[in-house]
This record gives structure tokens, C-alpha cells and sequence, in this order.
């Protein structure tokens, strides 16, 4: 095939090369222009087949997320049928198939290899809902940054994260995956997840292509079944679905994946309106928007598309660039255009944005950038970065109760008796996300507590049954491991309901009744429903899936190395019939009261969850006071000051997580009846005192009005700032008109 230009492959390489070395030295907006011109250049070049082969993403090692597709190969890569890799690591592999595109292809365009680095890539952080119990958005872009050194090392280029879907069902398996109920905190965990796989700029070696996932309302799922249909109001899809996705965007994300579900009728896949209406069109997003695993395909199954051909171009047309191993763009797209069928201006728009990301990740500079065996030894795993995850699993594990200060345990314990299907689990401290991560990294429970506590303490262990119980009564303490191993979370892994399974109560049950000192410690991708646990157990510890640092972590919390510091971002229901049940929740023409029959309530069971949004306890117990505003009228436009002390009334140092919400109580649409708008981690040793300052400004007063305009309305506003949603102290001011 004879290159249209007459340039043959070296002579483009040299152009290409020519290109990087004047980028290397040019400015930074020249270079961007002599890329574009270079790429417009290419693209001039390059067949409609070759053009939908860049766009063409193969599978590699794994088929574990969708139908069967079969993986890519050598010889479709040589036949420029594959433009980027899903699951294809490893410097080795990767420089495989990288010398393959680069030297034996027509044009020598560059891989990209891809894979769902979603929190860890070798060291393995706790999932990310734990993450972001630690409302410690700095800490989540540390480990993405670990994530990016590692990854980036072992070959990849670009990841499918930060899952930044809101979701208020935790029967949805995938709410493991995102921030949690609260769009405060996931926007400022979806920033914080793209600063830290983007580093400085993309060029940079250990920088790899965030992904923005799963545009848009992926958990409004109906009865939390994973795939099925989200009708939501375009009000909701702009105060609740988008602005993680808008953060994610402001902070650089290179680039969207599009969601498996229809939006109000119209599959994701498909849907211009979403995807070339707001995300191209309002939101000015110029990066890649990626399909799901066969999410392409999927549209016959929703029943939009009659085969696989209109698939393709219905999806090409709606703005999706890469086809995720459908291998509809490669097979089926090239004869759509030669047929006049298939707007070939959205395959150019399509290509120039890919081969624009790969000149930005320097690939066309260096294509065997990321395929360093030595690098891949020298930066995986690293003991820092394990620190690093131990530290986080830390702040993410949340004390829900500590009745009796059971905990902390003393070391100087003379036996402790570690149990239940969770102690020795090393799979699942990974938790259900973990492609990349190897199990044996992982310290059990039960390993970090031995640890801990050296030779002297007898430790005894056994998951489960007689022996586990006969293991409680022989020791002086009790560490009780329960909850959901690593496959009941995650991708279609939906429940209908939410209890421990039976036989994890009924050893707790037995646990309890024999009146020792007994820390209930409960791994889980998701809140569960934990009643007939939480009125017996007095300590109770929520660790998440905390990652290869897990038994270290709980150790140093178990007996006050460290307090437990994790808030709750996520409401914990008592019951599954109350779902969705979240505390930024409206106030309704009859709010739940006790004293009125006809309110927003049920009759056989309480209308309030079991716990909070924001709720978790440290080794301290800290007082609030003396809450002030800078002034009780904010004129408009200005900012509002407020300030407050809290106090270490403990023995122990803590961190604790220092909650400031707003009500807006009168407006145009009803609000939330509170809604969070600023968090901090403040340290306070024994008996410290400290005085936390915010500043509000007019965006945080404003709503969106009848034409989902941002708006500030005057009117009278309820402040409360505490340690969670259920708060401690609160105040009023007026915005004035
Ligand atoms: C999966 C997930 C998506 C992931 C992709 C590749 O089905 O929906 O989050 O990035 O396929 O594994």
C-alpha cells in the first residue's frame, strides 16, 4: 500500500522525530502548533482504514469485564488494525508490541496501552470509597500519583480512572469504585485523582491519561441492578451527575468513558445530545470520550441499533472516539464510509484527537518511553509507596462505635484470638478492582497483628465455625474479621440485600455472648446493613477493602499506634427498603417528624439511617465552640469568613474531620437541608486546642435556577459545622439581594 504523500515510514519517522526534537526546543505554543501541523500532516496520510484502526482498542490478557471478545494480536497490529491496548502490560510486552506498530506498520504510529489502574497498580491503596473516607484528598492524589510511577513503568500509558459516578444505592456493586453520596467530596477526590495520574503535564515520563468514567448517571441505575436504565431530570443530571465529571474535566482528565446505561431513553453510546451536546459542545471537552467494554456493540441489545454496522456509526456520530474490543470501528466502519453511509469528518475528528494524545504522551518522540525492565524493577512496589498505603488505609478505616472504650487493646494482651472468614483473607484485601495487583503483596489481619505484637502475645486464628469460637474462649481478646470478600463488590455484583451472611451473625453472636473484650473489624465494598451487629458489638471498625497494607494498618489502629480518623461518604441504611436514603435529602411538604403520622416516614422502621454521612469516631472525644461569621449579612458577591474551636478533651492524638455544611432556606427550588461545603483533617494532641477557619463564597450560596443557570438568591442561610452531617453547632446569616 503506497503511502498517499510518497513519503514512505522512515521518512515520515524522521518527519516525526524532526518534530519532537524541534517540540523539545521550541516553545510551548509553537510545539503545540508544529504537533498539530505534524498530525494534520499524518492524518493527510493515513487511509479511512488506517484511520479506524487507530481507533480500533484490542483487548489483551483479561475478558473479565463484558462478553467474549477475542484478543488482539501481533498480526493485527502489524496490519494497523489496533490503535491502543486494554490490559496489555509489563516493559516487555509492551515493547513487543510497540516495535511492531513502530516498525512494522505502514506509518509507525505509536500504541497507547490502557489499562483500570483504579486504585494502585501494583501496591494496592483501599478501594476508592475507603479512600475517600479519609476526606483526604491530597493523601487519594498521592496514591494515583504512586499509581501513575507504577504503572507508567510497567508500560502503560493512560488509565481508566477516577470512577467518579455519584451513587446513593449501595446495592449497585460498583459504588465501591467512586467517592460516595456527596458531590463535594467526590469533586474534590475526582480533582484530586486526575492531578495525581496526570502529574505535571502528560509529557512527563510517569504521566499517564486519566479517564473520567462513566459519563453520565451510570449509579442511578433502577433497583441498583448494574447496566439498567437511569431516567433522571436534566435538574438532577446538573446538580448531582455532572459536577464530578466537570471537576474531573477543570483539573485536565484527557479524557471520558461513556456509560454502559441509557440516559432517559437514549444509551450513552448513543447519545449526541450528552456526549457531542454537553460534553463537547457546553463543556468545551476537547479529549477523548472512550466506549465501554463492547459498549458499542451493546446498542443492538438496548435495541437502538438493528446490527453491528449501525452501532458503529451511530456511536461514531454521537461523539464516541475509541471503540473499546467491540471491533466494530476496525471491521465494520471502513465499508460504512466507502458506502457514502458514515460522516468520515467524525473518523478525522476522531483520529486527530488520539494521535494528539499520543504526540502529548510523547510517544511519537519515544515510543519505548514506558518499556524500561530496569525502571519496572526500580519503581514497583516500592517501600515507600507501601507506606504510602498504609498510611491511607488508616485514614480511611471509620471507628462507627467504641462502646466502653473496648479500643484501643493493649499490647502487653497476653492472647488474642484473630477470626472469621475476613482474618486471613489476603485476595480480598485488594478488593474487587485490582487487575494488576498480586494477592501475596497483601498482609492479612491477622498477619499485621502478629506483627504487632511479637512473640510474646499469643495470637490464635480460624475463619470460621467451632474453631474460631473455641479460639475466642481460649483467648483474653477478640478480633472478629467480617463482611463481603472481594468478588461481592464491584462490577455486576448488585444486591438485593445488604445483611452479613448468616453464619458471619451467628458467630458474632456467639463471639459477643461470651463477654470478652471483642473489636469487630467488617471489610466491604459498600455500606451494609449491620443492625443486629451494631447493637451488640461495642467496637465496630469499617476497613473497607483497605490494600496490600491492610493487617499493618488495622494493627496500628487496634491497639493506638494511631486513631481511627475515616468519616463515613456514604449514608449506611438500617434497613435495604429505605435505599435510596442519603443526608442531602429535600425537605419534602412533611418532613419525617415522630409527632406527625402523615410525614415523610416509614411505619415499621425508622426513617434515619444507621449511620451518618460524615459519622466516625477517633480515641478523642473532641468539643466544637464558639462557632463565629465574619458577618451576619453577606453582601452580594462577597465572601463570608467563618471560624470555630475544637478541642482534644482525650488522652490520645487524633485527626479529626471537621464538617461545614450550608441549608439554603428559602429559594426558587427546594433544597438540600444541608449540604456539605468545606472538610478539613485538623491534628490535635491531648488536650490541644485549635481554631479552624473557612471562607464561603457566593458560589457556594448559589443554586441552579429554572434554566439550570448558576444563580445566587438572597435569603436566609443555616450554617452547622461539626464532626458530621449530624453536626454540632450552627449558625444563620442573610445573602443579601
Ligand atoms: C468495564 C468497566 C470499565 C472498565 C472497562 C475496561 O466493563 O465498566 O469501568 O474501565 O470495562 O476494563
Amino acid at each position: 500500500m503506497s503511502d498517499p504523500s510518497g513519503l514512505n515510514r522512515r521518512e515520515f519517522l524522521g518527519a516525526g522525530t524532526l518534530a519532537a526534537a524541534v517540540l523539545a526546543s521550541a516553545g510551548a505554543k509553537a510545539a503545540e502548533r508544529i504537533a498539530a501541523a505534524d498530525i494534520d500532516a499524518l492524518l493527510a496520510r493515513m487511509t479511512l482504514a488506517e484511520k479506524l484502526g487507530q481507533l480500533a482498542q484490542a483487548r489483551g490478557q483479561r475478558n473479565d469485564t463484558g462478553p467474549y471478545v477475542p484478543a488482539g494480536s501481533e498480526a493485527d497490529v502489524r496490519a494497523g488494525r489496533i490503535g491502543s491496548f486494554l490490559s496489555v502490560y509489563g516493559a516487555d510486552t509492551t515493547r513487543r508490541l510497540q516495535r511492531i506498530a513502530v516498525e512494522e506498520t505502514r506509518l509507525g504510529i505509536p500504541l497507547l496501552f490502557a489499562d483500570d489502574v483504579i486504585h494502585g497498580f501494583r501496591t494496592i491503596f483501599p478501594v476508592p470509597l475507603g479512600e475517600a473516607a479519609s476526606f483526604d484528598p491530597a493523601a487519594a492524589e498521592k496514591a494515583a500519583r504512586i499509581a501513575a510511577v507504577e504503572a507508567t513503568a510497567n508500560g502503560l500509558h493512560w488509565t481508566y480512572a477516577p470512577m467518579v459516578d455519584m451513587a446513593r444505592d449501595p446495592r449497585w456493586g460498583r459504588v465501591v469504585e467512586g467517592a460516595g453520596e456527596d458531590v463535594e467530596l467526590a469533586c474534590r477526590f475526582a480533582e484530586a485523582r486526575v492531578r495525581g495520574f496526570q502529574g505535571g503535564k502528560l509529557s512527563d515520563p510517569d504521566a499517564m491519561m486519566a479517564t473520567a468514567k462513566h459519563f453520565v448517571a451510570y449509579g442511578a441505575a433502577e433497583g441498583g441492578r448494574d447496566y439498567d436504565v437511569a431516567d433522571v431530570s436534566p435538574r438532577r443530571l446538573a446538580e448531582y451527575y455532572y459536577p464530578p465529571f466537570q471537576a474531573a474535566i477543570a483539573a485536565g482528565a484527557a479524557s471520558v468513558m461513556a456509560a454502559f446505561n441509557e440516559v432517559n431513553g437514549v444509551p450513552m453510546h448513543a447519545n449526541r445530545e450528552l456526549l457531542r451536546g454537553v460534553l463537547r459542545g457546553a463543556w468545551k471537552f476537547d479529549g477523548l470520550i472512550v466506549s465501554d467494554y463492547t459498549g458499542i456493540r451493546e446498542l443492538v441489545a438496548h435495541g437502538v441499533a438493528a446490527d453491528d454496522a449501525e452501532a458503529g456509526r451511530l456511536a461514531m456520530e454521537a461523539g464516541i472516539d475509541i471503540d473499546m474490543v467491540s471491533g466494530i470501528y476496525a471491521d465494520l466502519l471502513p465499508a460504512e464510509g466507502k458506502a457514502g453511509r458514515l460522516d468520515i469528518a467524525f473518523v478525522d475528528a476522531a483520529a486527530r484527537r488520539l494521535l494528539k494524545a499520543k504526540a502529548a504522551l510523547g510517544l511519537f518522540a519515544d515510543p519505548y518511553r514506558n518499556c524500561d525492565p530496569a525502571r519496572a524493577k526500580r519503581d514497583t512496589l516500592r517501600r515507600e509507596h507501601r507506606t504510602a498505603a498504609r498510611d491511607l488505609a488508616r485514614k480511611s478505616t471509620v471507628l462507627l462505635r467504641n462502646e466502653g472504650q473496648v479500643l484501643p487493646l493493649s499490647k502487653a494482651v497476653r492472647s488474642v484470638a484473630v477470626i472469621g472468614p475476613l482474618a486471613d483473607d489476603r485476595r480480598s484485601m485488594l478488593g474487587s478492582w485490582a487487575p494488576t495487583g498480586v494477592a501475596a503483596d497483601a498482609i492479612t489481619p491477622r498477619e499485621g497483628i502478629a506483627a504487632a505484637l511479637g512473640s510474646a502475645t499469643r495470637v490464635l486464628h480460624a475463619a470460621g465455625g467451632e474453631a474460631a469460637l473455641a479460639a475466642a474462649r481460649d483467648a483474653d481478646a477478640v478480633i472478629l474479621c467480617l463482611g463481603e470478600d472481594w468478588d461481592m463488590s464491584g462490577e455486576a455484583r448488585s444486591r438485593v440485600a445488604l445483611d452479613l451472611a448468616p453464619d458471619q451473625q451467628a458467630l458474632a453472636d456467639a463471639v459477643l455472648a461470651l463477654g470478652k473484650p471483642v473489636a469487630t473489624v467488617i471489610f466491604a465494598g459498600r455500606p451494609l446493613t449491620i443492625g443486629a451487629l451494631a447493637n451488640r458489638a461495642p467496637a465496630i471498625l469499617w476497613a473497607w477493602h483497605p490494600g496490600v497494607e491492610a493487617g499493618a494498618a488495622l494493627a496500628d489502629l487496634l491497639f493506638g499506634d494511631v486513631s481511627p480518623s475515616g468519616r463515613l461518604p456514604i449514608s449506611f441504611p438500617r434497613h435495604v427498603g429505605q435505599i435510596p436514603i442519603h443526608y442531602d435529602h429535600r425537605s419534602t411538604g412533611r418532613p419525617a417528624s415522630e409527632s406527625e403520622r402523615n410525614s415523610a416516614k416509614y411505619v415499621d422502621a425508622p426513617w434515619t439511617p444507621l449511620y451518618p454521612f460524615g459519622h466516625g469516631l477517633t480515641y478523642a472525644s473532641v468539643r466544637y465552640e464558639a462557632l463565629t461569621l465574619s458577618s451576619e449579612r453577606v453582601a452580594p458577591g462577597a465572601a463570608l469568613d467563618v471560624a470555630f474551636w475544637i478541642a482534644n478533651e482525650g488522652r490520645f492524638a487524633v485527626e479529626e474531620v471537621v464538617q461545614l455544611y450550608l441549608h439554603d432556606e428559602v429559594a426558587s427550588t427546594t433544597r438540600p437541608v444541608k449540604a456539605l461545603k468545606r472538610f478539613a483533617r485538623i491534628a490535635l494532641a491531648p488536650g490541644e486546642r485549635k481554631r479552624a477557619r473557612f471562607t464561603l463564597t457566593a458560589a457556594d450560596f448559589a443554586l441552579l435556577d429554572a434554566d439550570l443557570a448558576p444563580v445566587v438568591e438572597p435569603g436566609g442561610f443555616s450554617l452547622f459545622v461539626g464532626g458530621s452531617s449530624e453536626t454540632a453547632l450552627e449558625a444563620r446569616f442573610t445573602v443579601e439581594g
